[in-house]
């Protein structure tokens, strides 16, 4: 297991350039089990999930080409079809249900493992009933045995009105596949509008899917027949170029962050501004200055986009530990999303929790100290105060980063961090 030390303090100065969406990559790979043709993905990011997936579609029978330094992929599809999507091809990565929507639609049955990932919700863990629910509405039966989803269809989905009770990412994706190729006409409403998905039909519809946006959360597909070959960039990763944001906000440092829509962080760009960053927005990319003094904010909320997401809240945390005041953060996605509070109390964070809300203690100052990652977006969270901390931090288990951020620290060597990945 590998472990990061960092020197800090540090002040980032420099380019960095953002990578593809592992998020918006994640579904699209998913999705090419609907195909017949051949796809060409690009700008795809060198995360370990992205991996899971890919050896996940191997062992459905997908022929997976990678090339340009793993940046493209070339999917296409080979005889040795396979309907099992195994506990150990999905046990680390929640994404691994994204499978089911295409394999029901597309061969009418399909056996997958329920998915694993990180623990965001307590006990309650994270349920997939919103999944299950609505593609059953579209025609598929199913039973749950020994952690499997056994599923089967008679012949193609049909096409269905279907009203999520709460807005969910995984379950708006998995439901716009399998609709794409089920006969007839069918709407979703209380959809997720996330720009990831909005990358996912968009896909879609450049192979010739008929998806429609009819509402601000309402979409409607008409079954085709099949899908095209053909070739597409995935979009810039909001969330790794939120994280850099924050990178220069906290530090006080200058950052040009490239190869991504700064239209979709709107909400965060507001947020750094209370804070006191200076931001120049372009149309791929922005210019970010952080303030001397961080000013402190009363309440962020996590919401569904547009509102701030929940993939931020830890490294936003972490800012508003050194912020002139008292802050709070409301999580509203994952109620007990805060498994990182006790690791920035180790560096010399002051935060209560009262349910699902964290009232953070402001100008705190921070000291190195050894670390554990819990989960992804934790994990970038304690680079980010490890950077922010006087002398050497040591944070280990840092798989969990590798799964979702492309080789962060040779970027934050480039702007100036001292940080090393050390094997054990
Ligand atoms: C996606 O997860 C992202 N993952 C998460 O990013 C992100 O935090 C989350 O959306 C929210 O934005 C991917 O895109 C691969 P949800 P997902 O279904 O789809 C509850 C990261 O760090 N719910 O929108 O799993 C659920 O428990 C990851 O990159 C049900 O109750 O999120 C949660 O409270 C972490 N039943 C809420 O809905 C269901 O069937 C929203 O979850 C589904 C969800």
């Amino acid at each position: 297991m590998d472990k990061f030390l960092i020197h800090g303090p540090s002040v980032v100065k420099g380019v960095v350039n953002i990578s593809g969406s592992k998020n918006a990559a994640l579904p699209i790979l998913a999705s090419s089990i609907l195909f017949d043709k051949t796809i060409i993905l690009e700008n795809l990011p060198r995360v370990k999930d992205i991996d899971t997936m890919l050896n996940l579609l191997k062992s459905l029978g997908s022929k997976v080409e990678l090339y340009n330094n793993k940046k493209c992929v070339k999917i296409s599809k080979t005889k040795k079809k396979k309907f099992l999507a195994s506990y150990h091809s999905v046990k680390t990565m929640r994404a691994g249900v994204l499978v089911l929507g295409p394999m029901i639609s597309k061969y009418y049955k399909s056996i997958t493992s329920f998915p694993g990932g990180c623990v965001l919700n307590g006990k309650s863990g994270r349920p997939i009933n919103y999944h299950l629910n609505a593609l059953k509405k579209l025609g598929m039966r199913y039973e749950i045995k020994k952690g499997y989803i056994f599923a089967t269809s008679k012949g193609k989905l049909k096409g269905a009105f279907i009203k999520f009770p709460k807005i969910s990412v995984g379950a708006t994706e998995n439901l716009i596949m399998a609709a794409c190729l089920a006969k007839g006409r069918t709407i979703l409403k209380n959809c997720a509008i996330e720009p990831e998905i909005k990358d996912l039909t968009n896909f879609l519809n450049s192979a010739g899917a008929k998806i429609r946006w009819i509402g601000k959360r309402t979409c409607s597909i008409d079954g085709v027949q099949n899908l095209n070959k053909i070739k597409y960039s995935i979009m810039g990763d909001r969330i790794e170029a939120g994280t850099f944001c924050v990178a220069a906000t906290l530090t006080g440092g200058n950052l040009v962050i490239k190869n991504f829509n700064p239209k979709i962080i709107q909400t965060e760009i507001n947020l750094l501004k209370m804070a006191g960053a200076k931001i120049n927005i372009f149309k791929n990319h922005i210019s970010i200055q952080g303030p001397k003094k961080i000013k402190c904010i009363k309440n962020i909320i996590t919401k569904e986009y547009p509102g701030f997401p929940t993939d931020l809240q830890a490294q936003f945390m972490v800012l508003l530990c050194k912020a002139d005041g008292r802050s709070a953060i409301t999580e509203k996605i994952f109620q007990s999303r805060f498994i990182h509070v006790m690791e920035l109390q180790r560096l010399g964070a002051k935060i209560n929790i009262k349910n699902n809300k964290a009232i953070i203690e402001g100008k705190r100052k921070f000291f190195g100290a050894e670390l554990m990652s819990s989960d992804l977006r934790a994990s970038a969270a304690l680079v980010l105060a490890a950077m922010a901390a006087k002398d050497k931090s040591t944070i280990s288990r840092i798989y969990h980063l590798d799964r979702g951020y492309e080789k962060i620290e040779n970027k934050l060597k480039k702007i100036g961090v001292k940080i090393k990945r050390v094997s054990q």
